[in-house]
């Protein structure tokens, strides 16, 4: 079977999905445990993002019709909201605190719908717009930067604002 970078990505949202679902069920007294899930979090959500910023979107855009170019401003617009604001948020406040919990929520609620739009509306249009042959070649492209000293680098900076807030 071919290689499909809508079905790498897709996978990826459900792991996200996993994820958060995990950390819901953490109590305040999980410090480790919140603290390791943001990680992973963290770890599934920034090159993602930025490889389909980078490479994924730009091609998109360059194909899409009026819907299409729309789909493409409002995902674009989320990416945003998550990276400068919903993000950064939940990493100022302490693990221990119910407030980590209700903010890890927000951004866990905030992918999963990005995440169902992109499937349902921005991937949906792809699979019209670009060929398998396109697709695959995608997806091998993916599995390479994400080794790559670029997407180390994009996920260093987009990782330390703020400050991971200290486990103790
Ligand atoms: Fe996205
Ligand atoms: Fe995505």
């Amino acid at each position: 079977m071919k290689r499909d970078i809508l079905k790498t990505l897709q996978a990826e949202h459900d792991h996200l999905r996993s994820l958060f679902a995990d950390m819901d069920e953490t109590t305040e007294r999980a410090k480790k445990g919140r603290a390791e899930l943001l990680t992973e979090i963290e770890l599934g959500l920034i090159p993602h993002a930025k490889w389909e910023e980078l490479y994924l979107y730009p091609a998109f855009k360059e194909r899409a019709d009026r819907e299409g170019l729309k789909t493409h401003a409002e995902a674009v617009q989320e990416h945003r909201a998550v990276e400068l604001t919903v993000l950064p948020d939940l990493k100022t406040k302490p693990v221990d605190s119910t407030e980590f919990a209700g903010s890890a929520k927000v951004l866990g609620e905030f992918v999963d719908h990005h995440a169902t739009e992109e499937e349902k509306t921005m991937f949906k249009m792809a699979r019209k717009l670009f060929s398998a042959e396109e697709l695959a070649a995608f997806d091998e492209q993916y599995e390479e930067w994400k080794s790559s000293p670029e997407a180390a680098k994009e996920f260093k900076n987009a990782a330390s604002q703020p400050a991971p807030v200290a486990v103790g």
